[in-house]
């Protein structure tokens, strides 16, 4: 592993810092000619390559049945970097990585094809200069990860060789499994062919920097950590807001919906990370047992509650910054009549010292009002409320609300005096913006999650106990709405900000969800 200087302004000063650059290896794509790839990961790496991270000699290998040759597939691949990143593509920049690129044809459900492959696998690491490490990244419809395990395991792909020395990964897109036992089997699956320390499984959302801000806000300040209890916090508000639809993944999304897309992975992991205990340190094992005794610790809601505790929504016809938007069964590859959930709002409370009684309030949705996520923290109002009959105000509720997207940021919000010679009292905010005191956006999930499964850094990524223990809490949800498709879901119009049902989780408690 090297080592390569960045120069890091913070407030104007300039201080030298160590970024981990990783030995060379082969990043093997399987399901290469689809989406994920072309939107997500060559752009990641691409941003990798101008931040000088990716180390000398490092290729991708994409494998998939469309017979490209590595020019038609580089091609492929400069076109949509050029659409995705816009004015901000650097042709000068991709003349330099597209040499990285290489493809390969092959049908991973093709046993038979597995040997043409190792050949390649060598070439190529002989041609490069890569001493044998190998990633393997499963891009592909999850009902062939098993497959393309078993392959990588029969064809001798998954331990070091004489010919291909050195290490081997895997990285697995979510989602893993539709329920416990299926998420179960999978597992099954991968660990006869892989070890636990091999596997990542790929949660974007740990790749986000604000969600890894979270760590060093909570554990790297001394002044939040006392509040951050039920003597302080009232209640929590999770939100993944998105203003798009299902786009072209109609026909993954339709089997899938709200619940297994977003809450079972994205939700909850944010949820562990505001809920965990302080680890005691960085390693990969020590904060990821944090999290799982958090989500352990998660009260678990039966069947016969559940409808209590969770809201479904579908979103019908609407209208989002003036444009008509059609109803979720009229978009490509959904069933018309489809009970698919496209919304999602629950209530969690935790069992623990720290948690015991402050309810967590998680949602999320395609076509709503806006795209933002964000965490907000609503703290306890003053114990004795001496502004309460101020003439011209009420006082605002205290509230930290860290935002993962778009505008990456904190604020604290708290009460002030509005000037004038009457008490009248408004809230207002503290800010911070990552833009304007680091100078630049943050960089994609993807290329920080690539970079550290290359470095063989597993902390950012579920393990397979936090997997499951995600899939037991939702179990029993997902066996009530299979015994009842409809059961729990409600319509709302795009563009609005979900259904009434939703407000009401929180109406009955004498809280509101807060419009971001
Ligand atoms: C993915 C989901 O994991 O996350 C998508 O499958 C969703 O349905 C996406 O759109 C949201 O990610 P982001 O980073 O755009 O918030």
């Amino acid at each position: 592993m090297g080592v390569s200087p960045e120069a890091e302004s913070v407030a104007g000063v300039s201080t030298e810092m160590s970024v981990a650059v990783p030995d060379p290896c082969l990043l093997v794509i399987f399901g290469a000619s689809g989406d994920l790839t072309r939107r997500k990961l060559v752009p990641a790496l691409f941003a990798l390559q101008r931040e000088k991270l990716l180390p000398e000699g490092f290729s991708v290998l994409g494998v998939s049945r469309t017979p490209y040759t590595d020019d038609v597939f580089r091609a492929r691949l400069a076109e949509e970097a050029r659409a995705e990143l816009g004015a901000a593509f650097d042709p000068a920049a991709w003349e330099s990585f597209a040499p990285r690129l290489f493809y390969h044809p092959g049908d991973v459900l093709d046993r038979e094809g597995y040997p043409a492959l190792r050949g390649r696998l060598r070439a190529l690491c002989a041609e490069r200069g890569i001493p044998g490490n190998l990633l393997f990244y499963l891009a592909l419809a999850p009902k062939h990860y098993g497959a393309a395990v078993l392959g990588i395991g029969e064809s001798g792909l998954s331990g070091p060789s004489e010919k291909l020395p050195g290490f081997r990964r895997v990285v697995i897109e979510k989602p893993f499994g539709n329920d416990l036992e299926s998420a179960k089997a999978l597992s099954a699956g991968v660990s006869s062919v892989f070890r636990e320390a091999q596997v990542f499984r790929i949660d974007h959302y740990l790749g986000k920097e604000t969600v890894q801000n979270l760590l060093v806000f909570r554990f790297g300040n001394g002044i939040f950590e006392p509040l951050w209890n039920r003597n302080y916090i009232d209640h929590v508000q999770i939100t993944a807001a998105e203003d798009i639809g299902v786009g072209s993944r109609g026909d993954y999304y339709d089997g899938a919906g709200a619940v297994r897309d977003m809450l079972q992975n994205h939700l909850l992991q944010l949820l562990a990370v505001v809920g965990m205990e302080p680890p005691i340190s960085l390693s990969a094992d020590d904060v990821r047992d944090e999290k799982l005794k958090l989500l352990r610790s998660i009260e678990p809601i039966p069947s016969e509650r559940a409808g209590e505790a969770c809201v479904r929504g579908q979103y019908t016809a609407g209208t989002i910054r003036g444009h008509a938007v059609e109803p979720y069964r009229k978009e490509k590859n959904v069933a018309p009549g489809s009970l698919t959930e496209t919304y999602v709002a629950a209530r969690f409370t935790i069992d623990n010292w720290r948690w015991g009684g402050v309810p967590f309030y998680l949602r999320s949705g395609k076509r709503l009002a806006g795209r933002t996520s964000e965490i907000a923290i609503f703290f306890r109002p003053a114990p004795y409320r001496l502004f309460e009959h101020s003439a011209c105000g009420q006082p605002g509720s205290n509230l930290l609300a860290l935002n993962i997207q778009p505008d990456e940021g904190i604020f604290l919000q708290f009460d002030a005096k509005f000037p004038g010679p009457s008490i009248r009292v408004q809230p207002v905010r503290f800010r911070f913006s990552y833009e304007q005191s680091f100078g630049a956006k943050s960089q994609p999930a993807y290329g920080r999650l690539l970079l550290d499964a290359m470095l063989g850094d597993a902390t950012l990524f579920p393990r397979e106990d936090i997997v499951e223990v995600s899939w037991s809490l939702l179990d029993p949800f997902l066996a009530r709405w299979k015994e009842n498709p409809g059961r729990d879901l409600y319509f709302y119009p795009a563009g609005s900000w979900g259904p009434a049902e939703a407000d009401a989780l929180l109406a009955r408690e004498k809280r509101a969800w807060r419009t971001p």
